[in-house]
């Protein structure tokens, strides 16, 4: 289920993260790359931006409205798919980038989605998190 504006959100608090993210995971025009937990595309837009071939993926299809209209506004186009990263809906080893901005770490079962991203990446591709980690500020906000 979907509530609020994520979209909103993203744009006003974390809107140079999924750049960041890109630039760090080296991604380069022609590569085949996933976001895992995409949300609105705050990464694969700019991942897009780069000439790369994007699949934007999360469990919460109701944001996907919100990033076909930023990445028509960036004059891009993605694949938007609905799913889990704890079962992929993807093949094995055909992604030359496999990333999740503040996206898959989510997910409860993080071996699973450790094992999918492994898995839908070529054997000499990239994966890249870019995470909370526990102790910063959003990782104590988040503690259960
Ligand atoms: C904080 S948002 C980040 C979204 C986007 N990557 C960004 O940087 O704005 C976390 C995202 O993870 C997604 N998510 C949570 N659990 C997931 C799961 N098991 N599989 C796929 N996506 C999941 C949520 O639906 C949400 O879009």
């Amino acid at each position: 289920m979907a509530q609020g504006d994520y979209p909103a959100l993203a744009s006003e608090l974390i809107p140079d993260v999924g750049a960041i993210l890109v630039a760090a995971c080296g991604v380069q025009p022609r590569h085949r790359v996933l976001d895992v937990g995409a949300g609105a595309g705050n990464a694969a837009i700019p991942a897009a931006m780069m000439g790369a071939d994007v699949v934007a993926s999360d469990l919460t299809p109701e944001m996907f409205d919100a990033g076909r209209r930023q990445a028509a506004d960036r004059g891009v186009e993605l694949e938007w798919m609905e799913g889990d990263a704890e079962t992929l809906p993807f093949s094995d080893n055909v992604f030359d980038v496999v990333m999740s901005c503040v996206g898959v770490m989510f997910a409860p079962h993080h071996q699973a989605c450790a094992d999918e991203l492994v898995r839908v990446c070529k054997p000499d591709g990239t994966i890249g998190l870019l995470s909370w980690t526990p102790k910063g500020s959003s990782g104590r906000c988040s503690r259960p």
